[in-house]
């Protein structure tokens, strides 16, 4: 070792940046995965990384542990920016002792995570670890903790975000859980509580790791994840993209993205998007494209409960969230997953100041012991917990159904919406004209001679007379019936209406949302 300052600086340096060395990064390669520093390196502006703690070593002499110390105890962590805004990082190192996280690890985290809501940043966590160091026992659960508790902390007051690109397993996978969004990278990345031996062990169910919690689980079943990716670099560039949309804590506003797509866009095709038939299906996502900015929406959570769409959109540059019913997917009703994909969103939206822009067709709720022994609901309500709760600026657009309980839930009139509004096809009701003539006239129905003529006929009268908009314009339940191809300009100019909106809950700790 040089006696040299500047020399012992550059070689200290070197050996941080070498992580586990040559031999265990091209064993992260060849699976596929990039190394900690690589992934900042892409997720990063060039050269914008601030480096911090890269000389911090652990203190345990357990298991000869004192024998190997090595440079940054297997976290990189810092600041950077993204598109010129700051943000907060850590990237497990997994080449250093499996990415665990042990007491300096964990401090190193911890500290950033500070940092970041000092600076009001986001944190964004690229996570690659074997869970606790083994060698340090309970001081790394103590770690996990210090950081579970200031994720909560953080909660509302600045974007997080997790990347899992590697393992991500035991009680490590409640950080990601606890932050607002969660990236897996297809094929290299798996959650889990248990890992598939214990799971032998207690259930004696026989399953991998990747079948157990792999991004295809999180995506499409537990609806844990909110982005499937195919590789390191797709991750990376989504978080980027991801970003754009967001502010930097919950004081600020997000950024205006400059468009070319002018605000008084019509969009001609929406007059002739409703099917004639109540019953048929059309794909919500066009509606969205249609109306957002040059058609640029990022789906959240693709995968899981399809037949209610959220997403991130522009309008006129500005942010919006947009929750809608999808018709292709179970007609559009709302479930039990649905109900709670909408809920986190609205939520995630309303602290952070992105308006939620919800567009409605909805034939009610699901029926079925499935969905009530379920827990429908304690969990549908969660979605109307949300939609009252919230205080950004709330646009709904009612393009076909509006039904019942679900017609209550999103964010209708009487529960603050700010801009309500119906295309002229749709229908506001307590149920569809079908169900709802059955059981007016069911005894007209059963006596007449020809009972399906009757039931016809009493179902085109309760047409005529309740499957429109304007019963609920005649009370103000919604303030306009619009063209549909006006959709865009009516939104963008109601959106700048409400840019002075001032709204606040009555004061208390915090509500207690049915959980
Ligand atoms: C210490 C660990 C480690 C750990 C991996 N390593 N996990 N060292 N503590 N938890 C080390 C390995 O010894 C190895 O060191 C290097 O990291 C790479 O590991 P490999 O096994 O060679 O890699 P791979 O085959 O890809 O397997 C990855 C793995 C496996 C599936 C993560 O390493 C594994 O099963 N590790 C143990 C996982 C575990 O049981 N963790 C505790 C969970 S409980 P060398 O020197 O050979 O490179 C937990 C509780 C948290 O986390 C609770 C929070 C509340």
């Amino acid at each position: 070792m040089t006696t040299d300052p500047l020399q012992k600086l550059e070689q200290m340096r070197a050996e941080a940046r070498a992580g586990g060395g040559e031999k265990r990064i091209e064993a992260q390669h060849a699976k596929g995965k990039l190394t900690a520093r690589e992934r900042l390196d892409l997720l990063l502006d060039q050269g914008s990384f601030e480096e911090i703690d890269a000389f911090r070593r652990h203190r345990s002499s357990n298991f000869g542990l004192d024998q190997q110390r090595p440079l940054g105890d297997g976290v990189v962590v810092g600041t950077g920016t993204i598109d010129g805004r700051l943000v907060a990082v850590f990237a497990q190192d997994f080449t250093v002792f499996g990415g665990s996280l042990a007491e300096e690890h964990a401090s190193k985290i911890c500290k950033v995570m500070d940092l970041s809501m000092k600076l009001g940043i986001p944190m964004i966590g690229l996570n690659d670890s074997g869970g606790a160091r083994i060698q340090e026992g309970v001081v790394s659960l103590a770690g996990y903790s210090e950081i579970f508790l200031r994720n909560t902390l953080a909660s509302g007051v600045v974007p997080q975000i997790s990347a899992i690109m590697g393992p991500c397993a035991g009680g490590a996978v409640y950080s990601p859980a606890l932050t607002d969004f969660i990236l897996m990278v297809e094929g290299s990345s798996y959650m889990h509580i248990t890992g598939p031996d214990v799971v032998k062990t207690v259930t004696h169910e026989e399953v991998t790791s990747s079948d157990l919690g792999g991004a295809h689980v999180h995506e499409e079943i537990s609806g844990t994840s909110h982005f499937t990716c195919t590789d390191d670099a797709e991750c990376l560039a989504r978080i980027r993209r991801l970003l754009s949309f967001l502010p930097a804590n919950n004081t600020e506003d997000a950024p205006v993205q400059p468009t070319e797509d002018p605000a008084d866009r019509c969009e001609e095709a929406l007059d002739s998007i409703i099917p004639e038939a109540p019953n048929q299906p059309y794909d919500m996502k066009k509606v969205i494209q249609a109306v957002v900015d040059e058609g640029d929406f990022l789906e959240i959570q693709q995968g899981f409960a399809p037949n209610l769409v959220i997403g991130l959109g522009r309008l006129a540059g500005r942010s919006v969230g947009l929750v809608a019913n999808q018709p292709m997917a179970l007609a559009g009703v709302l479930d039990i997953d649905a109900s709670e994909k909408g809920a986190r969103f609205v939520r995630f939206c309303d602290c952070f100041n992105i308006p939620i822009i919800t567009f409605e067709d909805v034939p009610g709720f699901m029926p079925g012991t499935r969905q009530e022994h379920g827990g429908i609901i304690r969990r549908g309500a969660k979605l109307l917990y949300a939609y009252c709760e919230a205080t950004v600026p709330k646009l709904t657009v009612v393009t076909r159904k509006a039904y019942g309980g679900a017609y209550c839930v999103l964010s209708s009139k009487s529960t603050r919406g700010d801009w309500n509004v119906a295309w002229p096809a749709s229908e506001i009701a307590v149920m569809g004209a079908e169900g709802a003539a059955k059981i007016i006239h069911r005894r007209e129905i059963a006596a007449a001679d020809d009972s399906a003529a009757k039931e016809a006929e009493k179902v085109e009268e309760y047409r005529q007379m309740f499957a429109n908009p304007y019963l609920a314009a005649e009370r103000g339940l919604i303030d306009d019936i619009i063209q549909p191809s006006h959709t865009r300009p009516r939104l963008i100019r109601a959106l700048q209406l409400l840019a002075t909106k001032r709204q606040s809950n009555p004061p208390k700790k915090h509500g207690s949302i049915p959980l």
